[in-house]
């Protein structure tokens, strides 16, 4: 299923880009978004994370151009971007899908790369978008991928996956940690990977047969996310201060305990959260090797909890569509997924009740939050990759 779906998202870019431009393409790159399976709000903390990059592809089909760079996305609603120069561009200048490719460009050109490409290009993508799977990070790194092939630069996609963040950072202002870069870039098919964010280690760990990953979207958009997000850091940073260590990640339990007293209690919450998620994450690993799916699910259900009350990034609808599924048969463990505030949730369901699973959460959640949501099956796949070249 992943090599078709993969193939037809590339016959539509390349068909769309000779429609627009004229001729063909000279690479074709394609990123996948990612979900994740433990440790949220843990990654700008300097701790653990446990994504798999999913068979949710965007595509690239792009050839070098004379300035400016011409993007166009097939999605509904996008269309083509305004035009933009590769050598002239400054922070926060490009606005909406386009500031995901002119950022990562202008990150290579601040980092000293000389020559990066202005292109014309074509966007073909199956990620749905506002889902929380990162469709913003699969394009920035499809886009590094193929600005990597054209300018010759040969970065690795570990590399790749550093200037995918740093372009959230400083060219769009979105605060956020590396997992979602890093997930796209170095997923490996089979496994979900255990990543440390501090040191950048990488653990593959397969996923146990028998066991499917469903996606179960609210449909219900994001909203806030930018500002609440960046306001969390900044509260996750204030409680690393007032423990008087770097990042929340050297902190325990016993820590933060002694220091209640003197925290101020929503402080004090944020920090239990990402404190008690990174050991849960480590557990979590542990659990999945050790092929102890009633802890998976434990974990994963505590996650969504302190996500909910002490993290407050949950919503209403994230709430019901995380009680329905850990209710409907199979399920070993489902909670939110991503930055919260609307998407998805992610849940470990049995392979073999997968259609009673869907049925049953699908009608409890229309039934209890007046509103459809969506299941979408994910297989783990390998990371951003070229998968053309003419060059
Ligand atoms: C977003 C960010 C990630 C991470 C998650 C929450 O997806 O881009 O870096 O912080 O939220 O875990």
């Amino acid at each position: 299923m992943d090599s078709v779906s993969l193939s037809s998202l590339v016959d539509q870019a390349k068909k769309a880009f000779s429609e627009r431009f004229g001729g063909e393409p000279e690479v074709v790159t394609a990123a996948p978004g990612r979900v994740n399976l433990i440790g949220e709000h843990t990654d700008y903390n300097g701790g653990y994370v446990f994504p798999a990059a999913i068979d949710r592809y965007i595509v690239v089909a792009g050839r070098r151009s004379d300035a400016p760079s011409r993007l166009v996305s097939l999605e509904p609603g996008l269309g083509e971007a305004p035009a933009f120069a590769a050598a002239d561009l400054h922070r926060r200048e490009v606005q909406g899908w386009a500031a995901y490719a002119a950022g990562v460009a202008w990150v290579l050109q601040q980092e000293g790369f000389e020559g990066v490409p202005d292109v014309e290009a074509v966007v073909a993508s199956n990620v749905p978008m506002g889902s929380g799977v990162s469709s913003s990070a699969a394009l920035e790194m499809a886009f590094g991928k193929l600005y990597d092939a054209l300018g010759r630069f040969q970065l690795s996609n570990k590399e790749l996956a550093l200037y995918g963040q740093r372009c959230e950072n400083r060219f769009v202002g979105v605060n956020c940690g590396v997992m979602d870069q890093m997930a796209s870039a170095m997923g490996v098919a089979g496994s979900a990977i255990f990543l440390d964010t501090l040191t950048l280690d990488l653990e593959p760990c397969p996923l146990p047969h028998g066991l499917d990953i469903v996606l179960c979207d609210t449909r219900k958009s994001r909203k806030l996310a930018g500002s609440e997000y960046n306001e969390r850091r900044a509260q996750c940073e204030a409680a690393a201060q007032a423990l008087g260590v770097g990042l929340l990640r050297e902190a325990n339990l016993e820590m933060l305990e002694s220091a209640k007293g003197t925290l101020d209690p929503l402080v004090y919450r944020r920090a239990y959260h990402v404190i008690t998620e990174n050991a849960r994450c480590l557990e979590f690993r542990s659990a999945l090797k050790a092929g102890d799916t009633e802890l998976c699910g434990w974990l994963l259900r505590d996650s969504h909890l302190t996500l909910r009350d002490d993290y407050e990034v949950s919503c209403r609808e994230l709430n019901v569509m995380a009680e329905a599924a850990n209710a409907a048969p199979g399920c070993i463990g489902a909670r939110m997924t991503g930055a919260g505030f609307g998407g998805a949730c992610v849940a470990l369901v049995q392979a073999e009740a997968l259609g009673d699973f869907v049925n049953k959460a699908s009608a409890e959640y229309v039934k209890r939050a007046g509103r459809e949501g969506a299941f979408l099956v994910c297989r783990a796949v390998d990371g951003a990759r070229v998968v053309e070249s003419n060059l």
